[in-house]
């Protein structure tokens, strides 16, 4: 039976890690998948995380199953993490956790074909690369409202905003929190306020995936969007992420959440999409967040190691435009100066990328989606040299 399938090409994201491993040359550049390195080009794992877990382990007393809802104390510490612990809705927000945000997102499609049959996901073009194979395939239709202008690297607000006065009501409309993957351009907050008061006249649901709250501002500053909505819209649906700000990738920590007429009916049909899916989540990565945020001491030190990982990035950013303008580079940059978040695009063709990763050992997504976070002191320059050479 299974000799019908015939082999996928590789996922235009992950498939990186295996050709960038693949390449033998030792000055070689990761600015692919969106993983957060020190100025070492390390992914480190925090220190809030290390002192939770050791606690984790000399606490932990069972193995026994968590259910399908997950960890009660994460969730309601990541309730008042997104919302904020005085938001007038907190105790309306029904959120569980999920294996990553990629487990929400899913969730969150299931969720919505059982709410109606009818409703379609409305995705910025362009989007993160699997947010239409997550909500697609579980079978709500994908469609898209424009988001990035291209040659001059902003937001087509005026476009967005007409193509949402026509999104029908019950709807959902996929907006980013913060640091929109893959274009680092976001929401001023007139924007996210012309969104809400857009989505109040035609009844479409927000749909927001938070997964780099605390990389673009600071932690609070990143959720001003999904507060707004949460103040002003009676339905709200929330995808979250631990992957990035608690540096828990592989662990899958991560949240579904929604505000809406009924936390209980909600949250049963939650638990059920779970229960016929994955059962239930792990708990390891989730019992580390829940050990930090009630914890003072460790969420201080949580709050430093974030605010040390979005300077890190910013740095880059501006590092970057003043080296490449050095070099003759004539500002075609120097939107990467102004965006927010571990990504932008250079504005590069296919063959420029393939280019650069087959001359210069220096690896992108194919759009020419630079993650950022991959840059440091020492690859900076050959990378800015590899880049002048073949523009
Ligand atoms: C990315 O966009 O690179 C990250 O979110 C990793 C992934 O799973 O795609």
């Amino acid at each position: 039976m299974f000799d019908s399938l015939s082999t996928l090409p590789p996922d235009p994201i992950l498939g990186l890690i295996s050709k960038f491993n693949a390449d033998p040359r030792e000055d070689k550049v990761d600015l692919g998948v969106g993983v957060y390195r020190n100025a070492q080009g390390r992914t480190p794992i925090l220190d809030c995380v290390k002192q939770a877990e050791t606690q984790l382990l000399n606490t932990e007393d069972t193995k026994a199953y968590i259910g399908p809802l997950g960890n009660a104390v994460f969730n309601q510490q990541m309730a008042e993490l997104v919302l904020g612990d005085s938001h007038a809705e907190l105790d309306r927000l029904a959120l569980v956790q999920t294996p990553g945000g990629c487990g929400a997102l899913r969730v969150a499609a299931e969720l919505i074909k059982r709410a109606s049959r009818t409703s379609s996901i409305w995705v910025s073009d362009p989007t993160w690369g699997n947010h239409v194979p997550l909500l697609g395939d579980a079978g709500v239709p994908i469609k898209q409202y424009p988001y990035y202008d291209f040659s001059t690297h902003t937001i087509r607000f005026e476009e967005m905003l007409a193509c949402l006065e026509k999104v029908p009501a019950n709807d959902l409309v996929l907006l980013h929190g913060c640091c929109h993957n893959p274009s680092g351009a976001d929401l001023t907050r007139e924007q996210w306020q012309a969104v809400a008061d857009v989505a109040q006249r035609r009844g479409f649901v927000p749909f927001i995936d938070m997964a780099y709250q605390g990389f673009g501002e600071g932690v609070a500053e990143d959720a001003y969007g999904i507060r707004l909505m949460c103040e002003q819209l009676p339905e709200v649906l929330l995808a979250l992420s631990c992957s990035k700000n608690f540096g828990l990738y592989r662990e899958r920590v991560g949240a579904v959440a929604v505000l809406g007429a009924s936390k209980a009916i909600t949250t049963s049909h939650i638990a059920s999409i779970v229960r016929g899916i994955y059962s239930m989540p792990p708990s390891h990565g989730a019992a580390i967040v829940a050990n930090i945020l009630s914890n003072d001491a460790l969420r201080q030190v949580w709050f430093a190691e974030v605010d040390e990982m979005r300077n890190r990035i910013k740095a880059m950013r501006d590092q970057f435009v003043a080296a490449i303008n050095n070099r003759g580079a004539e500002g075609r940059f120097d939107h990467i100066a102004r965006q927010q978040g571990m990504f932008s695009f250079l504005g590069l063709g296919e063959r420029e990328v393939a280019e650069l990763a087959d001359a210069y050992g220096v690896y992108m997504v194919g759009t020419s989606r630079i993650s950022l976070a991959g840059l440091n002191h020492q690859n900076r320059d050959k990378f800015c040299d590899a880049l002048m050479r073949v523009i």
